[in-house]
């Protein structure tokens, strides 16, 4: 008698559960990520949680680890589990149109979270102005060193946002190229984002040219690589380095004078704004957040971008620091 009792709790708590889920109207959102190569994507994941729970929202994460197969079948098994709403940091701007194509069937909208997903219906896209990003590092150099030899370590062009940065780097010293001031020696593109590529390609750099005096790097990873190569030839510190995202690395580099810059884009800003879109978006609410519009090859889609900021030695205090970046890192002012 006592285990038909206990049978009859273990099915009925289970479905108390889903029926309260369903009654609160709760939005179910998955949330499919990359790969962890640049430490920011942990704070990403985690701010984007924490934000999407505390709006009353149901989160499902999954990480692909740079498979663009399995980030199509992650995406399947969230569609199938039924969730509203589905954010994608695509492992590949290009392969992931086909998990907008599949999520439209099951009629479920799709946000782009950082970097775009190109060539299809997309819904919405949360990121920065990718292209200033390129600019801000383009600026800062250039006004650094005005006349010299620049090498680009661009990122890998699976990502979109590779392609932005290097359309703002390269866009912003043109007039200075023109009138001759800067020669472009170098200008490769990494196969991932990793500091073992930035090396790698730093290396061929140094052995193809007799002098660089600035090198802009697509992100910090790939900045630590160039730094590397950059050791070996007592040239750190000498060279210019720029980075992207304000990882630890980075910020030890730019004190110890081997990095010139770094353009830290705020974690907590995206994914609470993506968290909220996501929310919004999973109800059917209006949007009109979504003020900006990017050509993703197919259409122009409705897009929130944030902006970047720069980080050298003198602002870091103002800047990541304020921002609970390091504290988070547990580094020391
Ligand atoms: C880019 C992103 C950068 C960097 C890189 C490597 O798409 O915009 O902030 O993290 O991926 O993960």
């Amino acid at each position: 008698m006592i285990s038909k009792y206990i049978k009859l709790i273990f099915f009925l708590i289970p479905l108390a559960l889903l029926l309260q889920d369903c009654q609160h109207g709760k939005v179910k959102v998955g949330f499919l990520l990359d790969d962890f190569s640049s430490e920011r994507w942990y704070r990403d994941r985690d701010l984007f949680i924490e934000k999407t729970e505390e709006l009353g929202g149901k989160i499902l994460v999954d990480s692909a680890m740079g498979d663009i197969k399995k980030q199509f079948e992650q995406a399947k098994a969230m569609l199938e589990k039924g969730v509203d709403v589905l954010v994608v940091v695509p492992a590949n701007s290009e392969a992931a149109a086909a998990i907008v194509k599949l999520s439209h069937r099951y009629e479920v909208p799709v946000i782009s979270y950082d970097r775009l997903i190109k060539n299809c219906d997309l819904d919405y896209y949360v990121s920065f102005e990718n292209t200033r990003v390129g600019e801000l590092m383009s600026d800062y150099l250039s006004k650094r060193c005005p006349v010299g030899n620049y090498a680009v370590i661009c990122g890998p062009d699976s990502d979109n946002n590779s392609r932005m940065l290097k359309l703002g780097q390269t866009q912003f010293i043109q007039p200075f190229i023109e009138k001759g001031d800067i020669k472009l020696v170098f200008e490769e593109c990494v196969n991932e984002w990793s500091s073992e590529e930035g090396y790698r390609l730093m290396k061929k750099c140094l052995a193809a040219n007799e002098k660089i005096d600035a090198v802009l790097c697509g992100n910090d990873a790939l900045a630590q690589g160039a730094i590397e190569a950059l050791k070996e030839k007592d040239l750190a510190g000498q060279v210019l380095v720029s980075g992207q995202d304000a990882e630890t690395v980075a910020i030890q580099n730019i004190m110890a004078g081997y990095q010139t810059m770094t353009v830290y884009k705020p974690i907590e800003a995206i994914a609470i704004t993506a968290a909220n879109l996501a929310i919004k978006v999973g109800k059917g609410e209006p949007i009109t957040e979504a003020i900006h519009t990017t050509n993703n090859g197919q259409k122009m889609v409705q897009s929130i971008l944030l902006e970047a900021m720069v980080v050298n030695r003198d602002n870091i205090n103002m800047t990541v620091i304020a921002e609970g970046y390091l504290k988070e890192h547990n580094l020391k002012q």
